[in-house]
């Protein structure tokens, strides 16, 4: 059975690095079987988390939609910054609000328990984004998901892509495909459709 996996930046700049490599690992994805979905947090505009929010106005329509989107994958793949060494604001914020999401359509859901999750960051630093990764690997776990052990993380990213958004370094590149196909195997294995 081919299997669907989402691919989700965590960083909502134009010129992202972390939205290159995303762009880099979809393309990667689509020469498989699987049915790959690349999503962008700009639109899916969320309110800060507020449980004041949640209670009078219950949840925003699109941490449903976001929820939903996420639910019907066996993977996820995540791209993200690292800022100050942990989860940028925004990717932890939308997290949050689709961990509250309880129903889709008057169906139960858990959009993470047994998503099969593999981590990517990209930075201009010399760690790659690596510290962050960390940060984002505890929220998955805490969330059920099945994060895999291996990670890719490119370093010195501003002079890690080519004027097509394509990774130059061939040591990234490996590493990338190499997560790719990890992602790709385990969430055939571990498909959540049965
Ligand atoms: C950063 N940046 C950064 N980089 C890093 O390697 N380790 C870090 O801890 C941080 N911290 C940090 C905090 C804040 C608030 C900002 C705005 C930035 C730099 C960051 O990696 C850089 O801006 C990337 O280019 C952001 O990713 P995108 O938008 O290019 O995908």
């Amino acid at each position: 059975m081919s299997a669907n996996i989402l691919v989700l930046p965590g960083s909502l700049r134009l010129a992202s690095h972390n939205r290159k490599l995303a762009a880099e690992a979809t393309r990667m994805l689509a020469l498989s079987d699987a049915v790959v979905t690349r999503l962008d947090l700009a639109d899916y505009p969320l309110p800060l988390y507020d449980g004041d929010h949640e209670q009078d106005n219950g949840i925003p329509e699109n941490a449903v939609l976001l929820a939903h989107r996420i639910a019907v994958q066996d993977g996820l793949l995540l791209v993200s910054p690292e800022y100050n060494h942990s989860i940028p604001a925004v990717l932890k914020n939308a997290i949050d609000w689709a961990s509250r999401v309880r129903k889709v359509q008057g169906r139960p859901v858990q959009p993470f328990k047994g998503l099969v999750v593999g981590l990517a960051s990209a930075s201009p630093g010399r760690f790659g984004g690596a510290r962050g990764l960390e940060a984002l690997r505890l929220v998955m776990r805490a969330l059920g998901a099945e994060v895999l052990t291996q990670q890719c993380s490119v370093a010195d990213a501003a002079n890690g892509f080519d004027e097509n958004g394509r990774l130059s370094d061939d040591i990234a590149r490996t590493s990338l495909e190499s997560l790719v196909d990890k992602l790709l195997d385990t969430s055939r294995s571990l498909s959540r459709r049965g």
